[in-house]
């Protein structure tokens, strides 16, 4: 979730944080600001570019040596001018910048607003800085103590710095769950969200820790953690060089958001999942529930990575709802005259939020009277604002052009949306439901369990790396799986690769089985793993090369494939998430001995917005 930086000490401030900011493009944003003390505290904040901001700065002379500065991938309140960060205290006395999501800002924004408070934004950053305000002028806390009080109240994730025009020495930072370090210079500090705005003023850094609350001075800086419980700092000394930092010491944005998996399922089903209550919230549709309550037909239209999602959901939907559902490419749909009405649901999925294939199918179902839900990555994308109504999927900036992490994150929501409509059409028990709940909310542990494959999904890349084709395969909800297993092998490698169902071999696709046809199975041990099997040994008997994705507790499967991924023990709702992950590694591994280039393989674009 895009970047903060701060500076306090003898430079001019203002051109560290631009120059901070502008290292920080890298990890996709929307809008940017800064803001510094002078006088007292002056701020300039603008959706667009970091260019544009600076364009916005030039009517300033600007004089400080303290400054705070935000590249901001907004997740509530659209990417416009006052949502942009920093906010400020109703004062204007305090100002901050926040990476993260405050799940329970809701709640804090009421209570705020009862004893008179106002906002200019539609952020969950601007009830923080309210609610350290709040604290600090009715306790007289000092602000540090004030910032530690309020942290102690917000459920979420943050990183943020925070300044205070009346204490003009000191810059307050703090992290849970949102990377933030600080960077010691010689009578100066840095803070940002990673080391590349620091690494070209000094290589010692410190990594602050969750729940640390730092207070950084010209001359020094302490850390205590919430229970204000002092924390001896350790400083590292900054090996890496600046464009591996852009990639979080990682080789490609790929790998480093096949790596960020366990962390965007977390934000993606932060503040929707009540495993205890046995309880979905999806707070961006809530008021068509009534409308869901009677929907007997969703139609879903998307493309790519995006329409796997989408399958995925027709199996689960229909499994869990009992409600019928139809997946379109959504440039298909957009020509075929598709028969729907105001009874109908339709939902668009989509990572960018501006594939122009998609956009042309929502504007044809609400013609046709449908409502339409987006499931975005993108906040204030124009599917997101195009739609009756939807859900963001919370993953952050995807660089790579190859979808993981928005794909898992589509996926979780629509799993998430299959257990809503069954919670609200009755059609699943509270215990069962809160026992598939409980499941899903391991689920972040579980992608991390499964990320352990990589070294071994290596060996097996380098095992067929050489070949011309490779054929995916899977059954039920691991069919979408087996497609998107060979969508990512196809756009990174070049591979010639095809995902059937699993059972749809001897329809054709066995007369290219031979020894040079590696063959991935999905092949966990659920409703048709005896049939898999029988696929399997079908594609052994001809020769072809099996590398099998199985349960970790198989004892059949890893007798007669030639290669076995291991991924935990889990329901089958699980499996499309999880079966993903080494697919997406293999896939990396094998570009990658490829010599392809991985994050921007030849011919594609990362959002696809013209016909
Ligand atoms: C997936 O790896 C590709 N990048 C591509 O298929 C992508 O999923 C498709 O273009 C849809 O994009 P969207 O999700 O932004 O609409
Ligand atoms: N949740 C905050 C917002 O939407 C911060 C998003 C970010 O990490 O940039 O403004």
């Amino acid at each position: 979730m895009c970047g903060i930086v701060g500076y306090i000490g003898f430079r001019d401030a203002f051109s560290v944080l631009i120059k901070g900011l502008h290292r920080l493009e890298y990890r996709g944003y929307d809008s940017a600001g800064i803001a510094v003390i002078e006088d007292g505290i002056v701020g300039f904040k603008k959706s667009g570019k970091v260019s544009d901001l600076e364009k916005v700065c030039e009517q300033h002379i600007f004089r400080s040596r303290i400054g705070i500065g935000h590249t901001r991938w907004a997740t509530h309140g659209a990417p416009i001018d006052c949502n942009s960060h920093p906010h400020y205290s109703e004062n204007g006395k305090l100002a901050i910048v926040h990476n993260g999501i405050i799940e329970n800002y809701h709640s804090i924004k009421e209570a705020l607003l009862l004893k008179g408070h106002t906002f200019s934004s539609d952020t969950d950053t601007e009830v923080l800085i309210h609610l350290i305000d709040e604290i600090k002028t009715k306790t007289n806390l000092d602000l540090q103590d004030a910032v530690r009080a309020a942290l102690r109240k917000v459920v979420g994730a943050y990183a943020i710095l925070v300044l205070d025009e009346d204490n003009p020495g000191r810059l307050i930072a703090a992290r849970k769950g949102s990377p933030l370090v600080i960077g010691v210079g010689n009578n100066e500090y840095f803070v940002a969200s990673d080391a590349t705005p620091i690494a070209e003023y000094t290589r010692n850094i410190i990594y602050l820790n969750d729940n640390d609350v730092a207070c950084v001075n010209y001359d020094g800086l302490s850390i205590v953690n919430l229970n204000n419980i002092v924390q001896v700092p350790f400083i590292h000394e900054l090996e890496l060089q600046i464009d591996i930092l852009e990639k979080g010491g990682y080789p490609h944005f790929m790998l480093k958001e096949i790596f960020e998996q366990p962390r965007s399922i977390r934000d993606c089903m932060r503040g929707r999942l009540y495993p205890d209550e046995g309880r979905i919230a999806l707070g961006g549709i809530k008021i068509y529930e009534d409308f869901l309550k009677k929907v007997n037909r969703i139609i879903i239209v998307s493309c790519g990575s995006s329409w796997h999602a989408g399958l995925v959901g027709e199996y689960l939907i229909e499994k869990y709802a009992r409600v019928s559902v139809e997946v379109e490419y959504a440039s298909e749909f957009r020509y075929r005259h598709p028969v729907i009405d105001q009874h109908d649901l339709v939902i668009a999925i989509s990572q960018s939020g501006e594939t122009a294939d998609t956009l042309a199918a929502i504007e044809l179902a609400k013609k046709c009277g449908a409502t339409v839900f987006g499931i975005c990555n993108v906040v204030g994308s124009s599917i997101a604002r195009n739609t009756d109504a939807g859900i963001y999927t919370h993953a952050g900036p995807e660089i790579g052009v190859a979808s993981t992490k928005a794909f898992t994150a589509q996926v979780t929501i629509i799993t998430m949306f299959a257990f809503y409509m069954a919670q609200l059409k009755q059609t699943i028990s509270k215990n069962h439901l809160k026992e598939h709940l409980a499941e899903l909310n391991l689920l972040p542990e579980l992608v991390e369990l499964c990320l352990h494959c990589d070294d071994k999904v290596k060996k097996i890349a380098e095992k067929i790396k050489s070949s011309n084709n490779c054929i995916f395969l899977g059954r039920g909800s691991a069919f979408p799986v087996a497609l998107e297993g060979a969508l990512k092998l196809k756009e990174i490698s070049y591979i010639h690769a095809e995902g059937y169902p699993a059972a749809e071999m001897k329809h054709g696709p066995i007369a290219l089985i031979d020894e040079d046809m590696p063959v991935v199975f999905i092949a966990t041990n659920h409703s048709s793993y005896e049939k898999v099997i029988s696929n399997i040994q079908e594609v052994k008997a001809r020769k072809g090369v099996v590398i099998a994705i199985v349960s970790e507790s198989d004892t059949q499967v890893n007798k007669i494939a030639d290669y076995i991924i291991e991924i935990p023990e889990i329901s089958e709702f699980l499996v499309p998430t999880l079966a993903s992950i080494p697919l997406q590694l293999l896939a990396y591994h094998i570009a990658v001995s490829r010599g392809c280039n991985v994050d921007q393989p030849r011919n594609l674009a990362k959002s696809v917005t013209v016909e």
